[in-house]
């Protein structure tokens, strides 16, 4: 198939077994949201969100569009900015690694770095999130342009009820045991938990969040500062369903950094520190004594570890 842009090859990722990472009892398989072009699984969410701003014209040709980001949506958004012919603005902590800044703006973004609140180099808390987002917001009155919002944009949701969840069963062949994802925005944990439940009400639905910042669970936020880029920010996001939440598991930095070289060295898939958590969680998960000794858990492959 000729795809006509890079829009088209956002979404249909190969879904993989991490049968050398993990042994058993049961199956971890993963979607490898790593080669969506942006490198992240939050194309399809920026892909989702500007196809229908397009649609309905809140997205006007040519129009700015401008929105906060760890790097990861930014990147997403820079894709179909640039094949749809928008210039792109994203406001960043300046916590966020380097590596992001510089893929962003070799993708034709104008990135705006943001000064950290409370968090430092490498670890992004809520606060330094919301500096960045007060920002963005700003930037988008002043030159009239189209605020993303992705925290608060129901288009994110429906991206992966419609996609990455009707793919994982599709691939896999049918109903899967267990469903585990780091949460962010949240877009991708609520939107595969919907399609996997409608497939099987008796998925297990596991959300990843930081050890030590864990509101999802009802725990007190110890520490907001952690290596988990892109998720955790301490807070509960706005359109998070607790409903499709069958139980929170915290992951600290160094789980994440030793499964993180694990997947590497033992996979070949050099992901990112959600990856890495996600699929340390999903093991948990089946060493909970939840599932079945044949269970088979399904989560996400967040981004590359290039952008690191
Ligand atoms: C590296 C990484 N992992 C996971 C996520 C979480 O995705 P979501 O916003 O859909 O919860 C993000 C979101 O930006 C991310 O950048």
């Amino acid at each position: 198939m000729l795809a006509a842009s890079a829009i088209e090859i956002i979404g249909g990722t190969p879904l993989i077994a991490l049968d050398r990472i993990y042994t058993g009892p049961g199956r971890i398989i993963a979607k490898a949201e790593f080669l969506l072009p942006g490198g992240s699984v939050k194309d399809r969410a920026a892909k989702a969100i500007l196809l229908a701003a397009r649609e309905d014209g809140r997205l006007k040709p040519g129009m700015p569009v401008v929105e906060m980001t760890s790097g990861n949506m930014g990147a997403g958004l820079a894709v179909a900015c640039a094949a749809l012919g928008h210039p792109l603005v994203v406001t960043m902590s300046a916590g966020n690694s380097p590596a992001r800044a510089k893929m962003l703006e070799g993708l034709g973004a104008e990135v705006v770095l943001i000064a950290q609140v409370d968090g430092s180099p490498g670890q992004v808390t809520g606060s330094d999130v919301n500096a960045a987002a007060q920002a963005a917001c700003a930037i988008a009155r002043a030159r009239d342009g189209f605020y993303v919002d992705q925290f608060n944009a129901a288009e994110g949701i429906a991206a992966h009820e419609t996609t990455t969840g009707p793919e994982i069963l599709a691939q896999f062949g049918g109903p899967v045991d267990g469903w585990v994802a780091a949460v962010g925005t949240g877009c991708t944990f609520v939107g595969v938990a919907k399609a996997l439940k409608r497939a099987n009400p008796g998925t297990v639905c596991a959300a990843v969040g930081p050890l030590n910042a864990r509101p999802l669970a009802g725990e007190p936020v110890l520490d907001a500062r952690h290596k988990l880029q892109g998720i955790g920010y301490g807070t509960v996001p706005p359109h998070w369903d607790p409903s499709l939440m069958d139980m929170s598991v915290g992951i600290s930095d160094d789980e994440a950094e030793e499964w993180r070289r694990t997947l590497a060295h033992r996979e070949g898939l050099y992901v990112g520190y959600s990856a890495a958590a996600n699929v340390c969680a999903a093991a948990k998960l089946l060493a909970s004594g939840r599932l079945t000794a044949d269970a088979v858990v399904a989560t996400v492959l967040c981004d590359t570890g290039l952008k690191y």
